[in-house]
């Protein structure tokens, strides 16, 4: 039987986000089970004060502060995984980071995913995803090349994280209990929450897997449930106590908005617009077979539970546009 290879030495690059602050604060949570864990910080973007104490944090952790350019070939040695939970902005770079990482050793990535499955239906050619194809078609095409066949990757779906699934990009205006939704009320998406997301990540980092019959290139599904937006607003009118009044919009009419985002040069407004022809398109319908079976330690938390945790924390609160 081949040797199975564990991932022992970590590099987190994009910490400062959301995804990224919540696995930087997992791996220090279980440091004992790794050789070396670490985060990037790119010397190249603005070095806020908040950055600045959320850095420290971490090394007081016990993570390890790596600095430098997404180019600096030198900051990726010595590890054998990089994580890379980038925003919105920055998922384009992705590409430069795995060539500079390879160059320096690196054989394994989690690229910027923890979404959607990109295979089905329209979604390989939507433009929310365009920046997440480029860099699975990157990584795949290094992984043909001769001097990496044991180039590997993980790649993370759940369909929607349920904290974002009820934000303003999405058309949920929570301050005045108003939506306006690209689809139907029985339109249905798979929601998970953060912490669980992050719970299964932290699980898949820890599991073994072998480079023959291509044990090296994973792809993970995780599911939580898969609720109606009627079921959804259901739960937020009982948690919240407040009636919401939604409009439901033909999906297909979300193409036009995308169009005149583009047009406006307006990329946060095209972001949208595309997420919400994902959403209403079923794009974030997340289909078994799921492996969630092979962390049975792991519940994920159910939609009621965590609108009910996020409307009651003041910073969540204020992520959901509630002061
Ligand atoms: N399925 C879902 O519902 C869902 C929800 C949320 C996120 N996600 C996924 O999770 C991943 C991470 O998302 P996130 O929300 O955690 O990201 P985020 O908080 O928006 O950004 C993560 C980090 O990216 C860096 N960054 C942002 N803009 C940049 C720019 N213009 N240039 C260079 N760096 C920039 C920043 O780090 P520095 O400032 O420190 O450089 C930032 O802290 C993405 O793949 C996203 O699609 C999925």
């Amino acid at each position: 039987m081949a040797a199975q290879q564990t991932l022992d030495a970590i590099l987190v690059v994009g910490p400062s986000g959301a995804i990224g602050k919540a696995l930087c604060q997992a791996l220090i949570a279980r440091k004992a089970e790794f050789k070396r864990i670490a985060f990037f910080n790119d010397t190249s973007r603005p070095e806020t004060d908040e950055k600045q104490s959320l850095f420290a944090t971490f090394r007081n952790g016990g993570m390890e502060q790596v600095s430098g350019k997404y180019t600096d070939t030198a900051a990726f040695t010595g590890f054998d995984c990089v994580l890379m939970p980038l925003g919105n902005h920055a998922i384009k770079y992705q590409p430069t980071i795995i060539d500079s990482a390879i160059t320096a050793g690196v054989r394994h990535f989690y690229t910027s995913e923890w979404g959607a499955d990109l295979s089905v239906g329209s979604n390989w050619t939507q433009r929310y995803y365009r920046d997440k194809v480029l860099t699975r078609e990157h990584l795949e095409k290094r992984g043909r090349d001769t001097d990496t066949p044991d180039l590997g990757w993980t790649y993370i779906q759940l369909g929607r994280l349920t904290e974002w699934s009820i934000i303003k990009h999405f058309g949920v205006d929570n301050a005045n209990h108003v939506a306006e939704i690209y689809g139907t009320p029985e339109g249905k998406q798979s929601l998970l929450s953060t912490p669980d997301a992050i719970a299964y990540t932290l699980e898949t980092l820890r599991h073994p897997f072998s480079t023959t019959d291509s044990g090296h290139r994973r792809t993970y599904r995780f599911h939580g449930s898969s609720p109606t937006w009627e079921e959804i607003f259901n739960e937020l009118e009982t948690i919240t106590g407040h009636k919401y009044a939604v409009t439901y919009r033909d999906v297909e009419t979300a193409v036009e908005k995308e169009a005149r985002a583009k047009r406006l040069g307006d990329v946060d407004l095209e972001l949208e617009a595309s997420h919400q022809l994902i959403q209403g398109r079923g794009g974030t319908l997340l289909s078994g077979p799921f492996d969630n079976g092979l962390f049975p330690n792991i519940h994920p938390e159910s939609v009621h539970s965590v609108f009910e945790r996020i409307f009651k924390d003041s910073e969540t609160r204020k992520f959901l546009g509630v002061s």
